[in-house]
């Protein structure tokens, strides 16, 4: 089962093992990541799960879709490139070793 490294505002990086076909948000949430609060469980509708996708990953991880890229342009003030919302990113074995940032909440 894929490794997944989440990198809190503070800095300290949680290791936590995923299970496949499950969202990185859901993953977070298991984990006891509270900054991913993920208020409207996965259905692309609250951005409370806004994570960054760092550098070495982004091709690795599918692209957005439309109603994502909307919502992370529409809600996010911090957001960026490497925005993704991580309810909307699924486990895969290629995913191993996967490292994510955690922003500061944006709420
Ligand atoms: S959990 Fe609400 S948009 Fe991801």
């Amino acid at each position: 089962m894929p490794n997944i490294t989440f990198v809190l505002p503070d800095e300290n990086q949680v290791t936590v093992v995923a299970n496949d076909g499950d969202s990185l948000m859901q993953t977070a949430v298991d984990n006891g990541i509270e900054q991913i609060t993920a208020d409207c469980g996965g259905c692309c509708s609250c951005a409370t799960c806004h994570c960054y996708v760092t550098e070495a990953w982004k091709d690795k991880v599918d692209a957005p879709d439309e109603m994502e890229t909307a919502l992370i342009e529409s809600a996010i003030e911090n957001a960026q490139e490497n925005s993704r919302l991580s309810c909307q990113i699924f486990i895969t074995s290629e995913l191993d070793g996967l490292v994510v940032e955690i922003p500061e909440s944006d709420w």
